[in-house]
């Protein structure tokens, strides 16, 4: 059972009220102070922790943490835009680009992708010039009548996995392969009409870029 208590923190040196057992990252953002995520969702009990967008520095911590993974507690101070959390974050979301197809106009996602918001709050280009693409290059699946899935545009945020099993408790979305092979796909990389996927669209709806849309 967590601790609810009241406790006070400082971010940015704003005092904020909090609840004890908490994660961070909410209590930020809900204190209009902007972390920069990806991957985790308000339900998420164990946060997944792999965009690596919503590092802070936390006084008294050796190195940054992330955000979505701390637990508030009295007296904690943190600091959101240090020169080393703005160097991590950046080089994250430059990570992130670079595995991410920029065909944005033709894109179902065109301006209200996270990842097109990301770039410009960070000030970066969709084209990094620092770092090689590593695309992917995998057959879209056209196959399901509610939902398109296209793995090349995925993160890996694991979101859609999270919700697809939290929905359905069928888990039809699940990580295949390992290393830079790792991708989103379905036992045995069945197609998603040759699974139980009802269409429910909710991975859709947690996707943050274009990977997995509901079909006209
Ligand atoms: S939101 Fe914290 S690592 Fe992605």
């Amino acid at each position: 059972m967590k601790n609810k208590k009241k406790l006070t923190i400082a971010i940015d040196g704003k005092r904020i009220t909090a609840e004890g057992g908490a994660r961070l990252l909410w209590v930020a953002l809900d204190n209009g102070i902007h972390i920069p995520n990806l991957c985790m969702l308000r339900d998420m009990e164990i946060p997944p922790a792999a965009c690596r967008l919503c590092l802070v520095e936390v006084a008294g911590k050796p190195g940054p943490v992330t955000a979505c993974t701390e637990e508030v507690y009295e007296g904690m101070t943190v600091w959101t835009a240090t020169p080393t959390v703005l160097r991590l974050r950046r080089t994250a979301a430059e990570l992130l680009i670079a595995s991410h197809p920029t065909n944005c106009p033709s894109c179902g996602k065109n301006r209200s992708c996270q990842l097109q918001s990301l770039a410009k709050s960070l000030k970066l280009k969709l084209k990094p010039d620092r770092l090689r693409p590593l695309l992917q290059d995998i057959p879209i699946d056209h196959s399901h009548p509610a939902l398109l899935f296209d793995p090349n545009k995925c993160l890996l945020c694991g979101r859609c996995v999270w919700v697809c099993k939290e929905q359905s408790d069928l888990g039809i979305l699940q990580f295949t392969h390992r290393g830079f092979e790792t991708r989103v796909s379905t036992f045995l990389n069945k197609p998603l009409a040759e699974t139980r996927c009802t269409g429910c669209l909710e991975c859709a709806q947690v996707c943050p870029v274009g990977a997995l849309l509901a079909r006209e």
